[in-house]
């Protein structure tokens, strides 16, 4: 048995108390994956995003908001685990300074928004790994294939999982797994509670 670090859903990067920049992303994948991998009796962390979802029976979950409280859930348990999933859509830019209270509306104005650059999570965490699991998940509209290649390596990632754009919310998916050393192998389309299964097949063969 092990212990995985599992990352999820969105992030909201705050402009003003009451809006965010965010994406798409439900976070199904993430939790799915965080089932199966306690379903094969491994401990799970689960660090997710705001998302409309139950958190699985026997999963320790850290709900946070942005990618910064991302960054410092995983990094507080990261040293613990002993490998990391990183499902999480985690938004690239966040409001270089949200506003204190809310932005007014000015009817004859535009507004611009300067954005700083987030932390790469899974790349923080994997630059660190050693000899530990890491896997990356993208999604790409254009170039899957050579970004996913390239994704791998400059992550220090073990298996990058790509999705094309038509996963983001849905209730199927499929996907390539690229792994390490230049083996791809095509999973789906399944229900992504099916397909989190056969990747941890995969991932994780010595379990099954
Ligand atoms: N990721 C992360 N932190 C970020 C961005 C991405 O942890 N700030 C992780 C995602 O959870 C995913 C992997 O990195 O597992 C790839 O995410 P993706 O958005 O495809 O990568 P980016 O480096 O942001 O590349 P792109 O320019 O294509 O958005």
């Amino acid at each position: 048995m092990a212990q995985y670090l599992v990352t999820a859903g969105p992030t909201w990067e705050a402009l003003d108390p009451v809006r965010f920049l965010s994406n798409r992303s439900s976070g199904r994948m993430g939790f799915a994956l965080a089932a199966a991998l306690q379903h094969r009796g491994h401990e799970v962390v689960l660090v997710h995003g705001p998302v409309a979802l139950t958190v699985p029976t026997g999963v320790r979950a850290l709900p946070v908001e942005s990618a910064l409280e991302m960054l410092a859930a995983c990094q507080s348990v990261w040293s613990a685990c002993d490998g990391v999933f990183a499902v999480a859509a985690v938004a690239d830019y966040r409001p270089k300074e949200p506003q204190q209270s809310k932005i007014k509306r000015h009817p004859n104005q535009g507004l611009v928004l300067e954005l700083a650059p987030n932390p790469d999570i899974l790349g923080t965490l994997a630059a660190v790994k050693g000899s530990r699991l890491a896997v990356g998940f993208a999604l790409e509209t254009e170039h899957g294939e050579a970004e996913a290649w390239r994704k791998l390596e400059a992550k220090n990632l073990d298996f990058l999982v790509l999705n094309g754009p038509e996963a983001q919310g849905a209730e199927q998916s499929q996907v390539q797994l690229f792994a390490v050393g230049g083996k791809v192998c095509p999973l789906g389309p399944l229900p992504k509670d099916e397909l989190a299964a056969q990747l941890l097949q995969h991932i994780l063969p010595a379990d099954s």
